[in-house]
């Protein structure tokens, strides 16, 4: 079974969209199977990662209303290990729509089931509020990463999402774990971001990922180019820092990754993973069962 992993904080420009690009290809460098989920009404993981939001047809959005299947609405990634479901502008107007739907949180947590199956990590890059749509990947996941940028006022409205995240465990996911959060953009030139770091440190203690995503120029080009920092710029410090950051999160879930495999049954091709089926396919070894656990790019 795959870990489900939300990228979660209601303040805008933070790095969710960064953090779940780059931490998804890292986790498909090391060729475990990944899907980013991407939520966002603005759909820039999507563009971030080469699909252009304007020309999908099955996105999340037509999950969500229950037009289509999880798998209908995934596609292929430049990465052989990596897929995408796509957002789209429509999701604007998602939250209104599933209003009236029975169990409206749970609506992403049923569509995820097969999923969970084929791949190692689902990835969910969440908008910047707390609304239906972040609630419903709440709900959907196994954990929530956190990202916090490091400048002034980094703390300010983490306690609403802390809040969200107890009433999401008391109500709708008891098993929703805090990942880890997660420091970004840090200017190492700064004492800012020392003291920043040293505050979230106080306040959040081991929660905090030992990786620090530092502030780096290919991150933030990366994105107009339609690629993760790993395939624009292999050795910058940011694709550096994200390797580092899934290499983290790997060791410290050794235990979804343990996959029985002798007892489990033979992959037919209907459970590999989808692809192409908006039209950009990728090689057959994607759906390998057999993940590899080295590191295979630096
Ligand atoms: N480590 C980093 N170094 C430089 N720029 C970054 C870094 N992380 C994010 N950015 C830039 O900051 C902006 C906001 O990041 P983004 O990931 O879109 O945040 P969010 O999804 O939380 O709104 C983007 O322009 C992005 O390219
Ligand atoms: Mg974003």
């Amino acid at each position: 079974m795959g870990k489900v992993i939300a990228v979660a904080n209601q303040k805008g420009g933070v790095g969710k969209t960064t953090t779940s690009i780059n931490l998804a290809a890292s986790f498909a460098a090391t060729e475990h199977p990944t899907l980013i989920i991407d939520i966002d009404p603005q759909a820039n993981c999507s563009s971030g990662v080469g699909i252009d939001p304007r020309r999908v047809t099955a996105s999340i959005y037509e999950v969500l209303i229950g037009d289509i299947a999880l798998e209908d609405a995934t596609c292929s990634s430049d990465m052989p290990f990596l897929d995408i479901v796509p957002s789209h502008i429509n999701l604007v107007g998602a939250e209104i729509e599933m209003i009236d739907v029975m169990e409206r949180e749970r609506i992403l947590k049923n569509a995820l089931a097969y999923a969970r199956r084929k791949y190692d990590f689902v990835v969910i890059d969440c908008p910047p509020s707390l609304g239906l749509l972040t609630l419903n990947s709440l709900t959907a996941a196994d954990s929530v990463l956190i990202p916090v940028q490091a400048e002034y006022f980094a703390l300010e409205g983490l306690g609403q999402l802390l809040n969200t995240i107890k009433i999401v465990r008391q109500h709708l996911n008891p098993e929703l774990e805090i990942e880890g959060v997660l420091m970004t953009m840090f200017d190492t030139r700064l004492r800012l971001s020392n003291q920043v770091a040293a505050e979230v440190r106080r306040y959040f203690g081991a929660k905090v990922f030992r990786t620090i995503v530092q502030r780096n120029v290919r991150i933030a080009e990366s994105p107009s180019f339609g690629k993760p920092v790993l395939l624009y710029d292999a050795t910058s410090i940011g694709a550096r820092n994200y390797i580092a950051l899934a290499r983290e999160i790997l060791l410290n879930n050794q235990r979804y990754l343990q996959q029985p495999e002798e007892t489990s049954e033979p992959v037919s091709d209907t459970s590999r993973p989808a692809s192409n089926r908006n039209g950009n396919g990728h090689p057959e070894s994607h759906s390998s069962s057999t993940p590899a656990n080295g590191f295979t790019m630096r």
